[in-house]
């Protein structure tokens, strides 16, 4: 079974979170690249990205070209809070939580 991540933008919030940046800037990365790179790291994930930017095209493909460390996959996963969902749709969602 594979699991769609869509919304990975965290409607705006993935761009200027600190701890993405922090973790972004050791890699030479942005936050978005960072959280993008969570995503498709993870076994059986598959990643949604949309931008209507053509200069953020390269920016969201160039994830393919460094790793996660284990501590870094954490702290991401670190990030997640009882009400840090955005979506849930009522006749879609399960009781994810
Ligand atoms: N199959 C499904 O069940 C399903 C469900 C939901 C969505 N989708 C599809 O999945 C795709 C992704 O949609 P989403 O809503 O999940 O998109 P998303 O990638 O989470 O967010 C897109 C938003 O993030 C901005 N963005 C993208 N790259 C960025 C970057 N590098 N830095 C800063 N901001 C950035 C975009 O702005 P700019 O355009 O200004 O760059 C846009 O406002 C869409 O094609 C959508 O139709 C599919």
């Amino acid at each position: 079974m594979a699991l769609t991540g869509y919304y990975g933008m965290a409607d705006g919030a993935v761009p200027n979170d600190a701890i993405l940046k922090d973790i972004g800037a050791a890699h030479g990365k942005t936050a978005a690249q960072v959280a993008l790179r969570w995503l498709v790291q993870q076994p059986r994930v598959v990643t949604l990205s949309k931008t209507a930017r053509l200069a953020r095209l390269p920016e969201n493909f160039g994830i393919f070209d460094f790793e996660l460390s284990d501590a870094e996959m954490q702290a991401i996963y670190a990030l997640a809070r009882p009400d840090g969902r955005i979506i849930a749709p009522e006749d879609l969602s399960p009781k994810w939580d």
